[in-house]
């Protein structure tokens, strides 16, 4: 391969042109090697997953293998939902043979079965590349792409959560399980939990990359715990919105210059951690120095918000998003989650009182009882974090109906245009219910 990294500046339009810059030399290495080095590859490159949790990746793959007691299933996880992030929707759409490649490494290593690449019925453009891409390989003899089923699925924010994928390939509703996949996997039973692997997009298309171009040109970039690239989407207040791959550990205040970022007021890595205050914008986007410095990286989608906006709506935004996908299996979950985002968007209509903030606080706490997946305490964190942040804001905006000049959206990503930088968000999420139902457009 030509060029380091997973997101080229332009789509690759065919597997000829992926050929000419390099790509395939990654599964040819690793169709010599025995499927025990590859895996030993990967460890050794400190590759740790993009979905968000930042697991090394090296480690999920030597685990399960070991767990199984067959061919374990292969799921890669493209159902991208989370608020602010667009970037294997990017990696996707510019070059799906670099993931569909790195699905096969994968495959091969841990000798899986099935291979699945499971993404969202609404991301048509995605879903076409990769379709594409996949018939193109099987016509060109690479052994394993006529194994890769797609699965399309449903656009709740939960079909991301690795359980719910499953569900959701098996046909379900995209419910969280109580086991995570590495001990019951993909139509597992009692008799055989059949664990399975689920990597995110922008993870695999790395694995290609390590295994092109080696362990030591991996690790060139990035850092020492967190070696490699990774692909930042940033929205909101800032003049240049986009996608961005950079070295991990390069400052968070690079990629807000590079997006074009002022007068900010506060930003969230999704709507999963601790919010971001100015303050911190000196950090290096790595995995361990976000969690020590409170906070998370995610998936990498930074919002960004101005001084112009109401910080409580921004939190009341963020929570009715999370309120609204809880699947509502553990009821402190929808019923907390559902309270504080009604507590928020009264305070922030008229002013609320001090009750709501004590009662919010309450909730933060109450909303991760018997929590299946982390969705509540992304809630707890999201709203907790500006609680304390932005007190003063709180306090004194209590029992004073205020107007907002410029009202908060959910960022919740429709498209983002490779060459004009445009974002557009799913306007039609104001009137998704709590029950996932949709109020109809015309009131
Ligand atoms: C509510 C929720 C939503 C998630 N959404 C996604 C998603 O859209 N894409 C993704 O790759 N991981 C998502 N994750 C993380 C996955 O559960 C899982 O950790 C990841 O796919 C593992 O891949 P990796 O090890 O390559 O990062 C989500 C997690 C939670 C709790
Ligand atoms: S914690 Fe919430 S989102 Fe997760 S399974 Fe339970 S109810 Fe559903």
């Amino acid at each position: 391969m030509t060029r380091h990294g997973v997101l080229p500046d332009h789509p690759i339009p065919d597997l000829a042109a992926y050929l000419e810059v390099g790509g395939g030399s990654g599964w040819t290495k690793a169709m010599r090697m025995q499927p025990q080095q590859v895996i030993d590859e990967v460890a050794a490159s400190g590759l740790r997953g993009r979905g968000g949790a930042g697991f090394p990746t090296g480690t999920k793959w030597r685990s399960v293998v070991e767990a199984a007691d067959s061919a374990p299933p292969l799921v890669c996880n493209a159902a991208e939902g989370e608020p602010g992030t667009y970037k294997d929707r990017a990696v996707m759409t510019r070059n799906p043979y670099q993931v569909l490649e790195g699905l096969l490494i994968a495959a091969h290593a841990v000798v899986a079965d099935p291979v699945v690449i499971a993404t969202k019925r609404r991301y048509n453009r995605e879903a076409e590349r990769l379709a594409a891409a996949r018939s193109e390989m099987i016509a060109a003899g690479w052994t394993g792409a006529e194994k890769i089923a797609l699965a399309l699925g449903p656009d709740e924010y939960l079909f991301g959560e690795e359980s719910a994928l499953l569900e959701v390939v098996e046909g379900k509703l995209p419910m969280p399980r109580i086991i995570p996949p590495y001990m019951f996997g993909l139509a597992g039973t009692m008799q055989h939990p059949n664990p399975t692997i689920v990597n995110n997009v922008e993870t695999l298309a790395h694995v290609t990359d390590i295994l092109a171009r080696g362990v030591g040109d991996f690790r060139s970039r990035g850092t020492q715990e967190a070696p490699g690239t990774m692909v930042f989407t940033v929205v909101g207040d800032v003049t240049s919105p986009g996608v961005y791959e950079l070295d991990l550990g390069t400052s968070l205040a690079t990629l807000l210059d590079i997006a074009g970022a002022s007068d900010v007021q506060a930003i969230y890595s999704g709507v999963s951690n601790a919010v971001i205050r100015p303050e911190l914008v000196d950090l290096p986007m790595d995995f361990d120095s976000f969690a020590e410095a409170g906070t998370g990286l995610g998936s990498g989608g930074f919002i960004v918000y101005d001084h112009s906006r109401c910080i409580i709506d921004v939190v009341a935004s963020l929570s009715r998003f999370l309120a609204v996908e809880s699947c509502a299996q553990c009821p402190p979950c929808k019923l907390h989650g559902v309270e504080m985002h009604e507590r928020l968007a009264s305070l922030c209509a008229n002013g609320g009182s001090p009750n709501d903030v004590a009662e919010l606080r309450r909730r933060c706490v109450a909303v991760t009882d018997g929590n299946r997946c982390y969705l509540p305490v992304g809630h707890a964190l999201v709203v907790g974090s500006a609680l304390d942040a932005f007190a003063g804001e709180f306090e004194s905006a209590l029992g004073a109906p205020h107007e907002h000049d410029n009202p908060v959206t959910i960022p919740k990503i429709d498209d983002l245009d490779d060459d004009t930088g445009a974002v557009s968000f799913d306007t039609a999420y104001t009137r998704k219910r709590l029950d996932w139902g949709y109020d109809s457009a015309d009131g």
